[in-house]
């Protein structure tokens, strides 16, 4: 049926769990046509706003065009939409910062409320009725499994060939039966390459023809260069000391431009025969894969600039077996993460002295985007690294703060900081050695002084204890500069 139809069968007040992540592999269609009919509800004075549940950020004809006419009641997981953060951060819209490996699971624990229509996009219907996943997999099989009613976007811009790269895994149990996750290597398989769908509840098949977002990422810059630089010598040496294998451990690497670079400098470094355990695959990874220097990547998504799309779609089949797309419950999963080793890169808006981090709020209260999986790396991680310029707003505001105004990553989580300016290696170190490596290594020249007065002033006015701050005035520094 048409979009506008199946926009219909949305009812007011329902939780709707849709596709997307990061971007990629979201519905095209129906929720522009759900904007559209919401639109038309308010201007006549009738209620209509749903609740959207997703498996990360989606792109503006999703997020943006239902948070523009006011459209969602409650949004999770993660976003990172202009408009849809506006309107949290006005008190339009709630929404749910939740780590990405928790989602399912909340979901399957009830903790969620009810969920009422699955909206899907998918690559293809096959004839025994199991879905081929698109470009992302994300909580798609969670909310096909709980969803009352299904309604499927089946987007034919999307290439067939990527039948074959996803990984669904079945066996997920709630406690106390749950089993081990069977993943003992990056490249492991152990589900299906479609999903298993009721055909009964599917009340609307769309089709579309679409592209994902394009996710575009800036060229280096010389900041994003140093940060790369000071992550790449840090492998180096760690190599030298016998701590990583020469190949390193497989690698999680965030959203953004940073990661992007990080990426960028590994295609020039001296490491071979790489894997990576990440969330989502970006420009920057696929060229390591094309490469060769990168022999596997497992994801839950794939989030490309539309040329690198292009690209990739002349390449699947000879990508593919070194790609493996999985439901973001296992690409995010702390058993796997731990037991791989990974070694997790993110990035920060501000990190304190001690080696706290918030990745999430500006000045300690708007969101920016959302924690993402970020913690469920980071938490169980081998290696956890988080990389930032160490000033924002053209040098005005320190990434480096006496306290940060939000907590995402404690102390105990973080264990390297790095910035342009260098690298504060934090592993085995007491808060008062963690202050000085991250004032000394990490913050910039131009707060430092700021930074090592209020330390040592901290130090000399609450003698012997184990976390000194001046607590009147350990946010001064970001009222100053904000
Ligand atoms: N105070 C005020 N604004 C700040 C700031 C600070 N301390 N630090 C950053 N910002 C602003 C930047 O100026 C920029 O704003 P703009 O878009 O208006 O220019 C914005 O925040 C993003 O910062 P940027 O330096 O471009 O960083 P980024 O794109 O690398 O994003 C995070 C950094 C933290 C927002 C991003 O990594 C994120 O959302 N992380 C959480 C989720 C996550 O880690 N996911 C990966 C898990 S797999």
């Amino acid at each position: 049926m048409s979009a506008d139809e199946a926009a219909t069968l949305v009812p007011h007040g329902a939780n709707v769990g849709m596709s997307g992540f990061t971007g990629s592999g979201h519905p095209k269609a129906v929720p522009m046509a759900l904007a559209r009919r919401i639109e038309q509800a308010h201007a006549r004075g009738d209620q209509l706003r749903i609740g959207v549940w997703t498996g990360a950020s989606t792109a503006p004809e999703l997020d943006g065009a239902l948070a523009k006419v006011n459209g969602i009641e409650l949004r999770l997981p993660y976003q990172s939409d202009p408009v849809t953060r506006e309107r949290i951060n006005a008190g339009a819209m709630d929404y749910i910062d939740i780590h990405l490996s928790h989602v399912a699971q909340f979901a399957w624990f009830g903790f969620l409320g009810h969920l009422d229509v699955a909206l899907i996009e998918v690559t293809a219907i096959l004839p025994d009725g199991t879905l081929v996943p698109s470009a992302s997999v994300g909580n798609n099989k969670t909310w096909l499994d709980q969803a009352d009613r299904i309604i499927l976007e089946v987007n034919s811009g999307v290439s067939t060939a990527l039948h074959g790269m996803h990984d669904i895994y079945y066996g997920t149990r709630l406690p106390p039966h749950r089993k081990p996750i069977p993943i003992v290597s990056p490249g492991d398989r152990i589900g299906d390459t479609a999903f298993r769908c009721d055909p009964n509840k599917v009340i609307a098949v769309v089709e579309t023809n679409a592209p994902d977002r394009d996710t575009t990422f800036t060229q280096p810059d010389a900041t994003s260069k140093a940060i790369a630089g000071h992550v790449l010598e840090f492998f180096s040496h760690e190599v030298r000391c016998g701590r990583l294998p020469p190949e390193l451990l497989p690698i999680q690497s965030g959203v953004g431009n940073v990661a992007n670079a990080v990426m960028a400098g590994l295609e020039d470094g001296p490491f071979g025969r790489l894997t990576a355990y990440t969330e989502v695959l970006q420009d920057g990874m696929l060229n390591l894969l094309r490469s060769d220097r990168m022999m596997l990547a497992s994801a839950t998504a794939l989030s490309l600039s539309a040329a690198a799309t292009r690209q990739f779609n002349g390449e699947i089949d000879r990508l593919k077996h070194k790609i493996v797309l999985r439901t973001q419950e296992i690409s995010n999963h702390p058993e796997v993460i731990r037991r791989l080793g990974v070694i997790a890169m993110n990035g920060l808006i501000e990190a304190d002295i001690y080696g706290n981090v918030n990745s999430t709020h500006i000045r300690g209260t708007a969101i920016m985007n959302g924690i993402g999986g970020s913690g469920d790396f980071s938490r169980n991680a081998y290696l956890s690294i988080f990389m930032t310029p160490s000033t924002a707003k053209g040098g005005s505001i320190s990434a480096i703060v006496p306290m940060v105004t939000h907590v995402d990553h404690t102390e105990h989580d973080v264990q390297i900081i790095v910035t342009e300016q260098g690298l504060a290696d934090l592993r085995g170190l007491s808060p008062k050695q963690r202050a000085a490596s991250i004032i000394g290594n990490a913050a910039h020249p131009s707060f430092r002084p700021a930074l090592q007065d209020y330390f040592d002033r901290a130090c000399r006015l609450s003698p012997g204890k184990h976390t000194p701050h001046l607590l009147d005035e350990a946010f001064r520094m970001i009222k100053a500069t904000g």
